[in-house]
C-alpha cells in the first residue's frame, strides 16, 4: 500500500510517500523562511500564496523521488487542521481535488496526531499506551496515546506555545525569524545558571503550561541591563531561558508519564529538535526508567511523512473519505 502525505498547515509545503505502515520512500519540503524573515513572523496571506505556487511541484517531486506515479498511490492523506486556514485550504483542497479526479481515497489528518506518530518513522517503535509531548510553534501539549487513533489531552499551554516563546525571545534579542534554532545554537556558549528565570508550574498537579511570564522576564532582564548601560550577554540569556523552558516541559511530561503509569515517553514537534530538551528529557527518563522515543530532528518539524503515517492509521480505523469535509483551525484531539 502506498500513501501520499500532504502537509501545508503553516509555512512549509511538504509531501511524502510512505509504503505500508511506516516505510518512508520519499519526503520533500519547501520552506518559506526567506519570505517571512523580513516580517519577523509568518504572514498568513503570503503563506497561502506560496503554498499555491509550491504544492504541485512538491507533490510531483515526492512521487518522482519515490519512483512512483500518482496511479500507483492507494491513499492520499492531507492535514485538515489545526493551522492557518488559508494554508490548510491549499493542501487539503488540492488533496481532495486529486482524489476527486483519480478516485484515490483521501483522508484528513489532525496535525497533532501526525506529530505524535512521527516517531514511528524511526526504526524503534514505542509500545502503547505512551505519553507524548508535542511542542511546536503553535502548541505545547501533553497527550496520552492509547493506540494509533485514540489520544487524550492531559495538558496544554494556556498562552504561548513553547516554540512561540523561543521565537519571541529570539525576536527581542534581535535574531531573525524563525529564531528558535538560533536561540538554541547561541545557548551552547552560555551558562544556563547565569540568570534565574521563573518556571511556571501553575496549580499543583496541573499539566498545563504557561510561557508568557518567562518571555516577559527575559524582556524585563534585557530592559534592566540596558538601563544600567550593561551589554547583553546573549549566550547566557539564551541558555538561561532555554533551561527554564525545558525544565517545565520535561518535569510535566515525566509527571504525566508517572501518573498515567506508562513505560514510554514520546516527543514531537519543532521544539523537540532542541538538543538541550532532548538531553534533559533523556536524563530524566533514564532516572525514572522510562523509554524515550524522539524522531530524527528532520521529522520533528512539519513534514509530509508524519501526515502519511497518521493518515494510514486513520484510514484503517475509519475509512471516511467524504470530500465534504472542511479544514479547521483548532485540534480535534481532546
Ligand atoms: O513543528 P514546527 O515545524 O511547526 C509548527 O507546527 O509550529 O515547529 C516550528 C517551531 C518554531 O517555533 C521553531 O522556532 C521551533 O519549532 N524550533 C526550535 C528548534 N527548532 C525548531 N525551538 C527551539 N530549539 C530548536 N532547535
Amino acid at each position: 500500500m502506498l500513501t501520499l502525505g500532504i502537509e501545508s498547515s503553516c509555512d512549509d509545503t511538504a509531501a511524502a510517500v510512505v509504503k505500508d505502515d511506516f516505510t518512508l520512500l520519499a519526503s520533500v519540503l519547501t520552506s518559506q523562511d526567506n519570505i517571512h524573515t523580513r516580517f519577523g513572523g509568518v504572514v498568513p496571506e503570503l503563506a497561502s500564496r506560496s503554498h499555491l505556487e509550491s504544492i504541485v511541484p512538491v507533490v510531483n517531486s515526492a512521487l518522482a523521488e519515490a519512483g512512483v506515479t500518482l496511479g500507483d498511490i492507494d491513499l492520499i492523506a492531507a492535514t485538515q487542521g489545526p493551522g492557518l486556514i488559508g494554508s490548510l485550504l491549499v493542501g487539503f483542497s488540492y488533496a481532495k481535488a486529486l482524489s476527486y479526479v483519480t478516485k484515490i481515497p483521501c483522508v484528513g489528518v489532525d496535525h497533532m496526531a501526525g506529530h505524535i506518530l512521527s516517531v514511528f518513522l524511526a526504526e524503534e517503535h514505542p509500545q502503547f499506551p505512551f505519553v507524548a509531548l508535542v511542542v511546536s510553534g503553535g502548541t505545547s501539549s501533553i497527550y496520552l496515546a492509547e493506540n494509533f487513533t485514540s489520544f487524550t489531552l492531559l495538558g496544554r499551554t494556556r498562552d504561548d506555545a513553547a516554540g512561540e516563546a523561543f521565537d519571541k525571545v529570539a525576536k527581542l534579542l534581535g535574531f531573525p525569524y524563525p529564531g528558535g534554532p538560533i536561540v538554541s545554537r547561541t545557548a551552547t556558549n552560555g551558562d544556563s545558571a547565569a540568570i534565574s528565570f521563573p518556571r511556571s508550574w501553575l496549580e499543583k498537579d496541573s499539566l498545563d503550561f504557561s510561557f508568557s511570564g518567562l518571555k516577559t522576564s527575559v524582556l524585563n532582564h534585557c530592559n534592566r541591563e540596558k538601563q544600567k548601560n550593561n551589554e547583553l550577554h546573549l549566550p547566557d540569556i539564551c541558555a538561561s531561558f532555554q533551561e527554564a523552558a525545558c525544565d517545565v516541559l520535561v518535569q510535566k511530561t515525566i509527571s504525566a508519564a508517572k501518573s498515567q503509569r506508562v513505560r514510554s515517553v514520546v516527543m514531537g514537534g519543532g521544539v523537540s529538535a532542541n538538543p538541550r530538551l532532548r538531553e534533559m528529557m533523556d536524563e530524566h527518563c533514564r532516572r525514572e526508567k522510562l523509554h524515550l522515543f524522539i524522531p530524527d530532528p528532520v521529522y520533528c518539524t512539519d513534514n509530509g511523512a508524519m501526515i502519511a503515517v497518521a493518515g494510514i492509521q486513520a484510514f484503517k480505523k475509519r475509512p471516511d473519505c467524504s470530500l465534504n469535509r472542511d479544514v479547521y483551525c483548532r485540534s480535534v484531539l481532546a
